[in-house]
């Protein structure tokens, strides 16, 4: 168990790639705090967890929201006495081609993906730097890295969280704090649902391996950052693909 006793905080874990993060996480024997903003999603994941013999609690988390923030981590501290790991997993699309993209769709999306990432870390980095450990994790993503037609404000998000890691590991790895991005290629998860199906298909016939990414490969190389098997692992924004990019 590479995540033993470990306090694993998961936000947007009510589904998807969080969601198998928070199940992965709980395998490795973490406690796992679950945080999204959709309670009955909160509710069905914490349940599976405790149910599979899991120490595991949920919160109504808004990753824009301070107030909501601030109560999950005093909570988190209370009962736990300290957090080990932040995963920021939670993000959400708006997609238009920059012509048509509205002033609402660019706020909304840098609110959730970029600024989220911020309020959450800063919510928790006094306490990681008090304990002299800590692992830091962002979702970033291929679209992080290459940019991706019709996703100037996604894009503009997932290149910030790969530079919010790169300036965290120069700020806080004298702290014992280690920061890095995942940057998943497609991934079958409900944020591909309004992703027509002739985008995916050729998203398919671009990776070598012809098939998405399920939800439990990008899991599963969160569980090893998060782990002492990557501890010289600082700064790094890892691309998990299938060969998409080659
Ligand atoms: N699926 C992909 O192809 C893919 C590829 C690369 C990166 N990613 C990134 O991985 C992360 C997870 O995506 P997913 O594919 O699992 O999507 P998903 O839609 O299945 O899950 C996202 C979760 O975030 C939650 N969420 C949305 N807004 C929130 C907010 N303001 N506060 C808290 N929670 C909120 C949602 O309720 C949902 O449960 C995202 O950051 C996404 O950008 C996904």
């Amino acid at each position: 168990m590479r995540l033993k006793d470990k306090v694993a905080i998961i936000t947007g874990s009510a589904s998807g790639i969080g969601e198998a993060t928070a199940i992965k996480f709980a395998a490795e024997g973490a406690k796992v705090v679950v945080c999204d903003v959709n309670q009955a999603g909160v509710d069905k994941v914490v349940a599976a967890l405790v149910a599979g013999g899991a120490d595991a609690v949920g919160f109504v988390v808004d990753v824009t929201k301070t107030d909501t923030i601030a109560a999950m981590v005093a909570a988190v501290k209370e009962k736990y006495n300290r957090i080990d790991v932040l995963v920021n997993n939670a993000g959400i699309v708006m997609d238009a081609q920059l012509f048509k993209m509205s002033e609402d769709q660019f706020d909304r999306v840098i609110d959730v993906n970029l600024k989220g990432v911020y309020n959450c870390t800063k919510a928790v980095v006094d306490t990681m730097i008090a304990q002299n450990s800590g692992v830091i994790l962002n979702a970033s993503s291929v679209v992080g890295v290459y940019g991706n037609f019709g996703q100037s404000n996604y894009a503009a998000s997932k290149f910030g969280v790969i530079g919010f890691v790169k300036t965290w590991a120069k700020e806080l790895g004298k702290k014992g704090i280690r920061a890095n991005a995942v940057c998943p290629g497609f991934v079958a998860t409900p944020i591909l649902n309004d992703m027509p199906e002739k985008v995916i298909q050729a998203m398919e016939e671009k990776v070598p391996m012809r098939r998405l990414a399920q939800p439990s490969e990008i899991a599963s190389v969160y569980a090893f950052l998060a782990s002492d098997e990557a501890s010289y692992i600082n700064g790094a924004a890892i691309e998990v693909t299938g060969g998409l990019t080659l």
